[in-house]
């Protein structure tokens, strides 16, 4: 049999699978629209709610709409009973895991699991976005020996999240800094995580299948871990001036630089500009300036990777700032989910609106008709 020629694009780089309206990416000029509307303006003047609303519906909302939105996120805060003995068999698993499987079981409980309209995925949306935090929270407390907390409806989506998490309201500053890394968070294009949650939708499975899937895609290092891992890493640099040493000895035995490098953005992450300014103020208040002043030193060392399109990513600022609000370093890659449920709605409502199933091909090259042998005859 002749060997067929075909072209192969491994890790699916620079292949366009479909069209979308959600966001758009120029990765040589560091430019992030989420529905038009560029990330710098959302990250200054919109909340969560807004953006999330914005995300999921394709145009800002008016504040009759938003209001409408913002109750309906805190009347789908509270989980049943079951998903919160769920949660308390298997806290001894990463919050990643528990997220996953909670996510999976409140299929369970809502009342349009199997409807794929778009109107039905838009409200199981709304309900997982609102959901999450609530799961975090109650297993980061779980574990601790404590009380999940019920959540509390006078504060907003952030708030309230940290309320859920310390058992005690957040300065309005701290909210805002969550708020705000719930906002850069919000919808990415089809990254590994989007990507994986439209492999689902695209066999019709429904949007808990599909989130399920991009919470398991999300979890690696490569993607949404790389927060964790930029924190253990300015913690094993420990001082300023250990940083040039560490990061050449790194990239000098092979190792990368969490929070550094893109699929996408060969310029600056537009994303990490906020994130960066936000983790320079909230050290500074919190009196711990020293962590932000080990990641600018990794950025200078880093300097000469610019010229190979290699910039700190959205991941290398947050760990940083969710260390100084207290948040265990375990928690990190569900912050990142808890932003991301909007934007994978987003896309699996793309994905049901236009489907098409996504079945590539792998390229066999193996060998061909080997002849079987009873198992009685194999040395
Ligand atoms: N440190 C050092 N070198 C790097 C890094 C890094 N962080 N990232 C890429 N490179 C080098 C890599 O060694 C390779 O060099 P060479 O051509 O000499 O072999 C070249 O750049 C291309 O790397 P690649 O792995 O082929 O590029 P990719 O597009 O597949 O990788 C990436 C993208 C994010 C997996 C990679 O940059 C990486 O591993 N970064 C660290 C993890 C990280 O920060 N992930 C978060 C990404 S942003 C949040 C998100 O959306 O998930």
């Amino acid at each position: 049999m002749t060997e067929r020629k075909v072209q192969l694009h491994r890790g699916l780089r620079e292949v366009y699978i479909d069209r979308t309206t959600s966001s758009f990416i120029d990765g040589d000029e560091g430019k992030l629209l989420y529905r038009g509307y560029n990330i710098h303006e959302l990250a200054q003047n919109s909340t969560f709610e807004e953006t999330a609303f914005l995300v999921m519906n394709g145009h800002l909302p008016t504040q009759a709409e938003l209001d409408a939105f913002d109750t309906e996120l805190k009347n789908s805060r509270a989980l049943p009973a079951e998903i919160l003995d769920i949660i308390r068999l298997t806290r001894n698993s990463h919050p990643m895991d528990v997220l996953r499987t909670a996510v999976s079981a409140l299929s369970a409980y809502d009342p349009d699991t199997e409807d794929n309209s778009t109107e039905a995925t838009l409200r199981k949306g709304i309900r997982l976005t609102a959901q999450a935090p609530t799961i975090v929270a109650a297993h980061a407390r779980i574990r601790d020996g404590k009380e999940a907390l019920d959540p509390d409806p006078e504060l907003s989506h952030a708030a309230n999240f940290l309320y859920m998490l310390f058992g005690e309201r957040p300065t309005d500053e701290d909210a805002a800094l969550i708020d705000k890394d719930f906002v850069l968070h919000a919808e990415h294009g089809i990254n590994a995580s989007a990507f994986g949650a439209r492999v689902s939708a695209s066999t019709q499975a429904d949007l808990h299948c599909a989130i399920t899937t991009g919470i398991s895609v999300l979890k690696g290092p490569s993607h949404g871990g790389a927060a964790e891992e930029v924190m253990k890493m300015t913690q094993e640099i420990g001082e300023e001036e250990n940083a040039e040493t560490y990061v050449r000895e790194r990239l000098r035995s092979g190792g990368r630089i969490m929070g550094f490098g893109h699929r996408v953005y060969k310029a600056l992450d537009p994303r990490s500009v906020h994130l960066q300014e936000d983790a320079k103020e909230l050290g500074e208040r919190k009196g711990e300036p020293k962590w932000f002043q080990i990641l600018q030193s990794v950025i200078e060392v880093m300097e000469p990777y610019r010229r190979r399109g290699i910039y700190q990513n959205v991941d290398f600022f947050s760990g940083a700032i969710y260390y100084l609000l207290d948040i265990p370093d375990d928690l990190f890659i569900s912050i990142f989910a808890m932003g991301r449920v909007p934007g994978w709605t987003a896309q699996v409502v793309e994905q049901f609106e236009n489907n098409i199933l996504l079945r590539p091909r792998l390229l066999y090259t193996g060998p061909m008709d080997v002849e079987y042998v009873p198992i009685e005859e194999r040395g």
